[in-house]
């Protein structure tokens, strides 16, 4: 029984880039260890994360359940929450999004300003976007 899980939520005051790459590389530990996948996605300029966790739906409620009480972040909004048959992001226990990189032509064709507001637009439209970002490639870090 996979789901495949998304949230948004607004990163706390003092979460800068050392941070994310903290958080990033802890998840990358626990989530290989859990089965879990996914990608976190952090927009620096608007602090906005968005996360797609993936895997069995115990181990994807519990880790939810967690991260939705850490200090780091507020405005925890799941988004998308689905019964899924295969995985999407199977080659990432954790990847990273660096939105320095992302195409302003992406985000405008989803949404009505070039900018990411997941609060903004429905979960399928947020989940399309993240397709695209896989399939341009634009995920850094190691699998
Ligand atoms: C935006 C955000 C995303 C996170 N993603 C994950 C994740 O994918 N996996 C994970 O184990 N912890 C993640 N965390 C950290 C958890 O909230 C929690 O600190 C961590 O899982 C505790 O791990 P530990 O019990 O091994 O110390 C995330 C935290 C934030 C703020």
């Amino acid at each position: 029984m996979l789901v495949r899980l998304m949230y948004a939520s607004r990163a706390a005051a003092g979460v800068d880039q050392d941070e994310l790459v903290a958080i990033v590389r802890k998840s990358k530990t626990n989530n290989t260890t859990q089965g879990i996948t996914g990608v976190l996605c952090m927009c620096l300029s608007e602090r906005i994360f968005m996360q797609v966790l993936e895997g069995g739906r115990t181990a994807v409620n519990r880790l939810y359940n967690r991260i939705a009480t850490d200090p780091r972040h507020t405005d925890v909004e799941l988004m998308s929450y689905e019964e899924i048959g295969e995985r999407r992001f199977a080659g990432w226990s954790m990847g990273q999004v660096n939105m320095s990189r992302l195409n302003p032509a992406l985000l405008l064709k989803y949404s009505e300003r070039p900018a990411l507001d997941p609060y903004g637009v429905s979960g399928a439209v947020s989940m399309a976007l993240f397709h695209e970002l896989m399939a341009t490639a634009s995920i850094v870090g190691q699998p």
